[in-house]
């Protein structure tokens, strides 16, 4: 995928709208005043915010319109007349009105940069597969834009997709369904859809009931939407993160509880599903240290589901745990997780682990 950079004219003041790209493509954030003078990546995208922006800085951005391995757009305000005619002028003819909506500015984006939450799934899975995971990326996108615009979130939507993959791994497995949604190019999309397939699975080896699966699923799907006040070149980084990302990381149940406060369309159910999922039975969780009788069985589980896959994806800069390294690690932590719930999960995950040989002898 190509390089995206936000440029502005200072970073302490970056307009919501930009914000809000920063949490669907995952970006670089520069002051146009260093624009000429930072090696950018070649085939990358620019946007350039006009507002306040001084003369003495402008003439980098022609420069930048005239190295034809780059692409920019221009984000100005169309009745700012001389704005509009200076943005022209730098070369500058993709533009976006600033005042316009986010959808305007993501459909213009995709246009010219692609689909960041399209998968191009790297081996070979099967059809049916590859539909399901595309069209729950494409649930999860609506979702977050509506987030990030606060719109009604697209909760029948994401209850199909929810559906959706209890049946596609009723028909090719957990493995089949973990494999594919592994190789997603981006952290933060293959992580919650590996924690809705362990959700729903672990929910239906349990004997529950489909509604209960597809709740659980729900859940798996919302459970991190926090997660979009942080950028996405935090989220998705290649490297090791650092303390302050780590601690603002942390911060994503408080921001899911903020977000989903003015949704009433999301069951209750579900919210406590995003706000608690990183609580723990000894009160040593957050974020707000529930303890025992407080953490609800559905909780307990999407923790499960939510620590198991974080143990055992394979992430560019460190190893990944093989599932039985993982329930040692989570059978470590005493006190923390629920015992009874954990051993059947154990029981659950290591047998898909044998279903899996099984399935690879019979091929
Ligand atoms: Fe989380
Ligand atoms: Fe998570």
């Amino acid at each position: 995928m190509k390089q995206l950079y936000i440029a502005v004219a200072d970073c302490r003041k970056v307009s919501k709208q930009l914000l809000q790209v920063a949490a669907v493509y995952p970006a670089k954030l520069i002051p146009v005043a260093k624009l000429g003078a930072v090696k950018l990546y070649p085939d990358a995208l620019v946007i350039v915010d006009f507002q306040n922006l001084t003369t003495n800085v402008l003439k980098p951005l022609k420069t930048i319109n005239s190295n034809p391995e780059l692409s920019t757009l221009g984000i100005v305000e169309f009745d700012n007349r001389k704005q509009v005619l200076q943005a022209r002028e730098l070369g500058f003819f993709n533009l976006v009105d600033k005042r316009g909506n986010l959808t305007m500015l993501l459909i213009k984006l995709r246009e010219m940069f692609g689909d960041y939450s399209n998968p191009q799934l790297s081996g070979d899975f099967s059809e049916k597969l590859v539909n399901t995971v595309k069209s729950v990326c494409t649930s999860f996108d609506q979702m977050s834009i509506a987030a990030l615009t606060d719109e009604p979130l697209p909760v029948s939507k994401l209850a199909q997709s929810a559906k959706e993959i209890t049946t596609t791994i009723e028909a090719e497995g957990l493995d089949a369904w973990l494999a594919a949604v592994q190789s997603h190019h981006s952290h933060t999309y293959c992580h919650s859809m590996m924690v809705t397939g362990h959700a729903v699975a672990f929910s239906k080896s349990l004997g529950m009931p489909e509604a209960h699966q597809i709740f659980l699923g729900l859940g798996g799907l919302i459970h991190d939407l926090g997660k979009l006040k942080i950028p996405l070149s935090i989220l998705d980084k290649p490297g090791a993160l650092s303390e302050g990302e780590r601690n603002l990381i942390d911060k994503h149940p408080l921001f899911s509880k903020e977000i989903l406060k003015s949704h009433e369309e999301i069951p209750k159910e579900v919210v406590e599903l995003a706000v608690s999922h990183h609580e723990f039975l000894d009160g040593s969780g957050y974020p707000d240290k529930l303890s025992g009788d407080q953490i609800s069985q559905a909780v307990r589980m999407m923790t499960i589901a939510d620590i198991f896959s974080a143990l055992t994806e394979k992430r560019a800069y460190k190893d990944s745990y093989s599932p039985r390294q993982a329930i040692g690690v989570m059978s470590g932590m005493e006190g923390k997780l629920d015992e009874g719930l954990l051993r059947s999960f154990r029981d659950s995950v290591l047998d898909t682990d044998l279903g899996h040989l099984r399935r690879a002898a019979f091929q």
